[in-house]
């Protein structure tokens, strides 16, 4: 762990300046607004470690794929979402010396994200190497309210003497991808151009050909006066640049606000993207700073107005919800169906900003709560338009008659994984989509969805289960060969528990989902049959008598469902007798060593447990609980919260609750070492699962919401507000009451510890 930052419950705040914490802080600082996001980077030089990144929503490079063994069946690329120009930049020159905090010293550094008002602030003095002390003040934000845009005020002051100041504001496109897998450079340039008081620079990807502008327009003034234009400009490839320089007084202020357009081929045709850049930056510079900061701040409280969650009594466990929200609505906003949530968002390179399993298993109820059934749909329908690759994609690896696999991680709908243990194996990703599917539509009610979309997807993935299941003559059961379960520290084991419990239920899912359709939109029913050349009497029979005649592996002993065949072969050690030394395992130990290990990287049976938890009594979960949990590592982000739900649901709230932190704080206390790399992104809508599912209780029970809270001991109440159906509620949850208020919508049937109840405008229920 590495707590470094101060607690503060709308705020994340850094004081001082480590260069130990620069990467890491990068990351926990980062901006976005759903069309773009960046690393926070420093707008001056910095030439110690650092990640650049600044990245466009959906503008990836198929990265040539690199592997040791080819395998056949891999795919040729992998998509990442890359880093592009940096906007960011203004250089800042003290009498002929560059300010840089890796080479000056630097004092009263303090940073501070306000997830309030959704923008990013820095201050420091700095004592450059000739001696002149310059105080640096920097503010901005990427706009809720104007997706294109970004702005920055910079201002610095010399302290101790006069100085001739130069501040150099640019956009370069001269980046790359650390990971770049042949360190290509992803980006050529278009043209450029340089305006009175700015420029811009188009550059187009290597491959596909998206093309993206950036253009900027800047005011400079000094002591708050306006002064003239820019002193001199450059251009060089892929970079354009304006030189500001004035002479200084000690103590007089020298400001730049740099407003930044980013246009992308996506929303704009290539030829109309100059235009379009400078349209908008017109009306940037017509509205001027202070009012797009006000129409950001408006963007971001109506944001926080139905997402967000109180916690009294805890500042930290609040700033962690709080910071988890904040990250999830500036990655993803719902507007666009051709995006989607990569699980580091725009805070990083690892897992490419592709789209895994992680959208469905764990951000749609998040979106679906606090942005709206749509944005839930929306992200249903990118996968639903993605149907028929994913059938080309099982053909490639031999299934047949329109079966289904989903592709592990992919940017359109193809496969781009590359490791064969997790690219053909870790297939439990079909259930997540199919259960995904069930989750909106008993949450939204919405039937029509299944009959348009819905079934025609269910139908693919489960003719795929029901080849990818082996008849065993010797056990005379359905046995699942070769898979890889969410637990990534097992590879390629057979009858994996939670796959092959998963499979089932899609089996069985599909089938009742068949006959709602044909009952109640029987045309569009028998279309899909043609279509597909759907046998519904041969079919549903197979997936019946696999399901009748499943093996799922359990121990008898212990009353546990086996993770997978052979699981309790291995020696049991805990991880409570694990030595610290040694964690995280994956950072310490060789693969071989993890592999022969009982130690879980996250959530398996118990992730099964948590999707199917009406199929078990309490006892059964108690026992699988206290088994996993205690060889559980938690080194996958998405492991914690769904032990912390399960926790609660037990009554082991002091559990839930530490396990609560650990997701919710995981970034911000980085407990698994690797923050400098980017965000959990994905894992922070399992933090919010932990807190409304965990200890709010909720679930749906026939069309019905139902809550069971239960609080930490350390916490007075919390509260959060859920979009359910027509209606928006708020729950709120104290030691001796529960008040549930109906803030929009008819009056509402709930259940509170089952008890029924109405809910008008306030209902108020003491414990
Ligand atoms: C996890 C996967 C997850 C991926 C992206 C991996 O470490 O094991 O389940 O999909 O990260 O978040």
């Amino acid at each position: 762990m590495n707590q470094y930052l101060k607690h503060d419950e709308w705020s994340i705040v850094e004081e001082g300046f480590n260069p130990k914490n620069a990467r890491a802080s990068e990351s926990l600082f980062s901006l976005g607004n759903g069309s773009m996001g960046q690393r926070a980077n420093f707008e001056e030089k910095y030439s110690d470690s650092s990640l650049q990144g600044s990245y466009i929503a959906g503008v990836y490079y198929p990265d040539k794929t690199r592997v040791g063994w080819w395998k056949n069946g891999y795919p040729e690329y992998f998509a990442k979402v890359i880093n592009s120009t940096n906007w960011i930049g203004i250089n800042v020159v003290v009498d002929n010396e560059q300010l840089d905090l890796a080479v000056c010293k630097v004092d009263s550094f303090v940073r501070v994200l306000n997830m309030k008002e959704g923008y990013l602030e820095r201050s420091f003095v700095a004592e450059m190497q000739s001696g002149i002390k310059v105080k640096v003040c920097a503010k901005r934000f990427l706009s809720m309210s104007s997706p294109e845009l970004g702005v920055i005020q910079y201002s610095i002051t010399p302290l101790n003497s006069n100085a001739k100041i130069t501040l150099q504001p640019y956009l370069d496109g001269n980046v790359i991808n650390e990971d770049s897998n042949y360190n290509e450079k992803f980006w050529v340039e278009v043209s450029k151009g340089l305006t009175s008081n700015g420029g811009y620079l188009i550059t187009k990807t290597n491959k596909l050909d998206f093309e993206v502008g950036h253009g900027m327009v800047c005011n400079v003034s000094l002591d708050g006066k306006s002064i003239a234009n820019v002193t001199n400009q450059d251009q060089s490839s892929n970079h354009v640049s304006c030189n500001y320089s004035s002479d200084v007084s000690s103590g007089k202020e020298f400001s730049i606000t740099k407003y930044v357009a980013v246009i992308s081929s996506l929303n704009s045709e290539k030829d109309n993207i100059r235009n379009a850049i400078q349209h908008s930056l017109d009306i940037a510079l017509s509205k001027g700073y202070s009012t797009l900061l006000k129409e950001h701040i408006d963007a971001w409280a109506d944001i926080w107005v139905h997402s967000d969650i109180t916690v009294e009594g805890d500042v930290a466990a609040q700033q962690g919800i709080r910071f988890n929200i904040f990250q999830l609505s500036q990655t993803y906003t719902g507007k666009d169906e051709r995006l989607n949530i990569g699980p580091k968002g725009f805070t990083g390179e690892k897992y490419g900003g592709s789209t895994y399993w992680d959208t469905e298993a764990y951000c749609l109820p998040f979106y679906m709560c606090t942005h709206g059934q749509k944005v839930a749909r929306q992200l249903l329908i990118y996968r639903y338009k993605h149907l028929e690759k994913a059938i080309i994609n099982a053909q490639k690896l031999g299934f047949t008659n329109g079966a289904a696999l989903f592709p592990m991680v992919t940017m359109n709908g193809e496969e781009c994984h590359n490791e064969w243990e997790i690219t053909f194996e870790e297939i439990h990703r079909n259930g997540a989509i199919a259960f995904a599917i069930f989750n909106y539509i008993r949450y939204a009610g919405d039937t029509e969805y299944l009959a348009n979309f819905g079934l025609e997807v269910l139908i693919a993935i489960s003719r795929f289960w029901a080849q990818r299941f082996t008849y065993s003559e010797s056990k005379g059961k359905y046995v699942m060969l070769g898979v890889t379960g969410p637990n990534e520290y097992e590879n390629n084991v057979n009858n994996n528990w939670y796959t092959s419990t998963i499979a089932c239920w899609c089996l069985e899912y599909t089938e009742q989902a068949i006959y709602l359709v044909k009952k109640n939109d029987p045309s569009r029913y028998n279309n899909i049959v043609e279509s597909i050349y759907f046998n519904e009497t041969s079919e549903i029979a197979t997936w019946k008598v696999i399901r009748a005649n499943v093996y799922l592996p359990y121990d008898e002993k212990r009353k546990v469902f086996l993770q997978q065949e052979g699981y309790m072969d291995k020696e049991q050690i805990l991880v409570k007798d694990l030595e610290p030394s040694q964690r995280p395992i994956n950072q310490k130990w060789s693969w071989d060593r993890i592999l022969r290990s009982c130690f879980i990287k996250q959530a398996d049976v118990l992730q099964g447990i948590y999707l199917f938890e009406d199929r078990f009594d309490i006892e059964t979960i108690k026992n699988n609980f206290e088994f996993y949990e205690s060889r559980t590592v938690h080194e996958s982000s998405l492991s914690p919260c769904v032990h912390s739900i399960l926790a609660a649901k037990i009554g082991k709230i002091d559990q839930a609750y530490s396990l609560y932190l650990r997701t919710a704080r995981l970034d911000l206390d980085d407990y698994n070492k690797e923050v400098h790399e980017g965000l959990h992104i994905t894992s922070m809508a399992g933090t919010w699962m932990s807190i409304v599912e965990g200890f709010g209780g909720m679930r749906i029970q026939n069309d019905m919401l139902i809550f069971n809270p239960s609080i930490p001991k350390g916490w007075k109440s919390f509260s959060f507000k859920i979009w359910f159906r027509e209606n928006l509620i708020k729950v709120k949850v104290a030691h001796e009451e529960i008040i549930i208020i109906n803030e929009q919508g008819p009056s509402l049937d709930v259940k509170v510890w089952d008890k029924p109840l109405c809910v008008n405008s306030s209902s108020l229920i003491k414990i």
